[in-house]
């Protein structure tokens, strides 16, 4: 069986050649198409860094199974490997050439987050984290941050893109965290954000109808660096990453109750 080091070299290798391309791309002319809605793109550049990682995957973790955003679905043939990708988080951001976006790669054995990585191209910072071992950026240790005090604190969300539509928006909760935070930012790539938690940029992170493949390398990365990640109630993040915040533990509590008032 392939270690959790082999896995750990291959997920940084892999995150880093789609960064690549990323970066070679980036602010050129780009196909750009919609999926559910037509606030919801799709570049050339997030199909062909889902090809890279993928046909590498085949080529040398032909047993291992595939989640990831668009369209690579394969079962595994017995390895207890599941590889969770997001080849580019913060697809709006790329395609209007505003700089915060990266690649997703978490490795789940047995459905326990094992392995995580996420690398912003741009920036050249290569965050990851393995089960049990801690959280690093660039092979520095990273730790969220010690604030406390909710009102004291910097926080991100986002909203999904049936936000245009759907009652269920997020923007009460937003307009909660704006009048009781220090700031709340809306950055684009939900990845980054449980990142930015890790290292303390920000002390907390909360959304609402996202993906497994958002999910899975960062909410391991936040609670190797010390951080809490739940559900918006407080229990255990689903598998499908659909509710999830995450924080530096002391303001979860804090967070929580903004997100389900009484
Ligand atoms: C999106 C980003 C964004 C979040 C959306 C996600 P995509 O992922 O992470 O920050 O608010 O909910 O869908 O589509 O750019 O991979
Ligand atoms: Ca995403
Ligand atoms: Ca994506």
């Amino acid at each position: 069986m392939p270690d959790i080091e082999d896995t750990l070299a291959l997920a940084s290798r892999l995150a880093r050649e789609a960064g690549a391309v990323q970066r070679e791309r980036y602010e050129t002319e780009l196909r750009i198409g919609t999926k559910s809605a037509p606030v919801d793109l799709v570049t050339e550049v997030d199909r062909r860094c889902e090809e890279l990682i993928a046909g590498a995957l085949s080529q040398e973790r032909p047993a291992d199974a595939i989640l990831a955003e668009e369209g690579t679905s394969r079962s595994g043939r017995g390895s207890g490997w599941l590889w969770v990708i997001d080849p580019l988080d913060g697809t709006v951001n790329y395609a209007h050439g505003y700089p915060r976006f990266c690649v997703s790669i978490g490795a789940e054995h047995e459905g326990i987050r094992t392995v995580g990585v996420v690398y912003d191209p741009l920036l050249d910072e290569l965050y990851h984290a393995v089960r049990g071992a801690g959280a690093f950026r660039n092979g520095a240790p990273i730790r969220v941050s010690r604030e406390s005090d909710l009102a004291r604190g910097l926080f991100a969300t986002g909203f999904a893109y049936d936000v245009h539509h759907s009652a269920d928006d997020n923007l009460d909760a937003f307009g909660r965290f704006v009048k009781s935070a220090r700031a709340v930012r809306r950055d684009g790539s939900a990845a980054l954000d449980l990142c930015y938690v890790a290292s303390g940029r920000l002390d907390g992170y909360w959304e609402r109808k996202l993906h497994a493949w958002d999910v899975s390398a960062g909410a391991l990365i936040v609670e190797e660096a010390g951080g809490r990640v739940t559900d918006l109630r407080g229990g255990p993040l689903p598998a499908d990453g659909s509710r999830i915040v995450a924080s530096n533990g002391l303001v979860h509590d804090a967070m929580l109750a903004l997100l389900s008032p009484r």
